[in-house]
């Protein structure tokens, strides 16, 4: 099976298409786009969450690993999307949240029972210590009965498994084996690199126990038969190495170029730095020996173009300079929903428009701190990952064709005119259909290594013949002498570099 150069898009199924009228994307609304996705080019289809769970935190909290959520659908319409996708030759990638599950499973609620079995499956101790959760607050939480507490990294209805438990391991490689026989071919680990944690040190993230939980993990499921992405925040190079050595994973996720602008967390942003960027692309695209990942866009991230560059006047050149910088980088290219035609960030203004645990709970804790109701709504509005998980928008109408009905959580505020037939939105959508082809028919060129330099807001590239350059900002510029054009994301030339203005050329 050929796991590089391969493009996967992924669904955010709660704001895909609704096709029951309860206000929430669902199977069948996913089984009835799929001739559309496969316009699109794409290889692979990667759904978040979909098991039953009772969405604290949308899905990724599961309750029952081996069932659909009846709010997207049944079992059978989970098999029929696989059979309909492969007919397409497009295949299907599951997302694993292995770290935790919901305090709604069955595991959790036995050894809330007492059952020592079950027990064991958690990591529980007599006194906390200082460790806090990622969505807020501490990240150990008291059960009255044992007299105990159990840990969260996350929420506190998502309880970590006890990796040092070899039944916990074995239960999550009998799931694993079970999907692969119901025809799944490709994974998504969730926060993986944190299933070997000692909370007793802190030590949380890509521990040696971890590499070793990994490559049994390999060794009794996917191994190398199957396309595996893992979720690892902060991996460098090395890690990223070590964790696909083969007896690992495909690819990681490792954002780096998107903590970047990280100003001690991800609520404080600074200003993009052009030659950062290009030194982390650089390194990753000509170090990294394995498979990269290239991502701009998930669930859990703000829209890029609306983070990056100018999203109102410039939206069509921002999101096609994204597809043709981050197109043209080797290795597998991730699209998130609604990226192919350019959605931006939700815009929300009032907190009862957000959905996010993670959000509301940053929400109250500044609010406790004394900061000011405005200026928190205006990080939110600039961070919140629900600004990348409003409905999809099809047509122009009430509904925008995602539903019929008042959906989970509002359209994008203001963009009502972003749907796939607004021409802009055409225009966006055929880059990346250009791309995608371009990356199948010259895959090769992507071989070369590339070299990048920065001059005021201008990132410019060579990669073998072809050369790039990205105008990142709305001040106009000498235009180099381009050669022939390639891509290019006005529909016009001018004798200047314009406004986010972007090409890639062959010399
Ligand atoms: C990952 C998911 C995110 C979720 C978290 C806890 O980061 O992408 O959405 O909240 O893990 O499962
Ligand atoms: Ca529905």
């Amino acid at each position: 099976m050929k796991l590089n150069n391969q493009i996967i898009y992924q669904i955010y199924p709660k704001s895909f298409k609704d096709t029951n009228g309860d206000g929430i994307g669902d199977l069948p609304g996913i089984i009835s786009q799929l001739d559309t996705l496969s316009h699109l080019g794409i290889d692979y289809l990667w759904l978040s969450p979909i098991m039953r769970s009772p969405q604290r935190d949308n899905g990724y909290d599961i309750a029952d690993y081996y069932h659909i959520d009846p709010m997207f659908g049944s079992d059978e319409d989970y098999f029929r999307l696989i059979q309909e996708a492969n007919k397409r030759g497009i295949k299907i990638m599951m997302d694993l949240v292995l770290n935790h599950v919901s305090t709604e499973h069955e595991w959790f609620k036995r050894a809330c029972e007492g059952d020592p079995y079950y027990q064991d499956f958690f990591i529980w101790r007599k006194r906390p210590n200082e460790l806090k959760s990622l969505f807020g607050g501490s990240a150990w939480e008291y059960v009255p009965q044992l007299d105990m507490y159990y840990f969260h990294n996350f929420d506190v209805h998502q309880a970590d498994l006890n990796y040092a438990n070899e039944h916990v391991r074995q239960e999550i490689y009998r799931m694993i084996n079970y999907w692969i026989k119901q025809g799944v071919e490709g994974f998504r680990l969730d926060v993986i690199d944190l299933i070997g944690k000692d909370v007793d040190t802190g030590e949380l993230s890509c521990t040696p126990k971890f590499y070793e939980y990994l490559q049994e993990l390999h060794e009794n499921t996917f191994q190398n038969h199957y396309l595996t992405v893992g979720e690892c925040w902060e991996a460098t190079p090395q890690q990223a190495m070590k964790i696909c050595n083969g007896k690992g994973l495909t690819q990681v996720f490792h954002f780096n170029h998107l903590t970047l602008t990280h100003h001690g967390s991800k609520w404080n942003q600074k200003k993009l730095e052009l030659h950062k960027l290009a030194s982390i692309l650089e390194t990753w695209q000509n170090e990294y020996q394995g498979i990269e990942a290239i991502v701009m866009n998930n669930h859990d991230l703000p829209r890029l173009l609306s983070l990056w560059l100018d999203d109102q006047k410039y939206r069509k050149e921002s999101a096609m300079l994204l597809a043709m910088l981050f197109g043209m980088l080797r290795g597998n290219l991730y699209i998130y929903q609604g990226e192919e035609y350019g959605m931006t960030s939700a815009h929300f203004t009032r907190i009862d428009q957000y959905r996010d645990i993670e959000t509301i709970n940053y929400y109250h804790e500044q609010l406790k701190q004394g900061v000011c109701e405005s200026d928190i709504l205006e990080v939110l509005a600039k961070i919140s990952r629900d600004n990348g998980r409003v409905p999809m928008q099809f047509m122009n109408t009430l509904g925008h064709g995602f539903t019929s009905t008042t959906p989970w959580i509002s359209f994008i505020q203001g963009g009502e005119d972003i749907y796939p037939d607004q021409t802009d939105c055409q225009v966006i959508y055929q880059m990346y259909q250009k791309i995608i082809q371009y990356r199948k028919d010259f895959e090769q060129e992507l071989e070369h290594p590339i070299h990048f330099h920065v001059q005021d807001d201008i990132l410019s590239f060579t990669r073998g013949t072809y050369h790039g350059v990205f105008n990142f900002s709305d001040h106009v510029y000498p235009l180099p002498e381009v050669g022939e054009v390639i891509f290019h994301n006005y529909l016009d030339t001018a004798k200047y570099l314009r406004a986010y203005e972007a090409y890639i050329y062959q010399k």
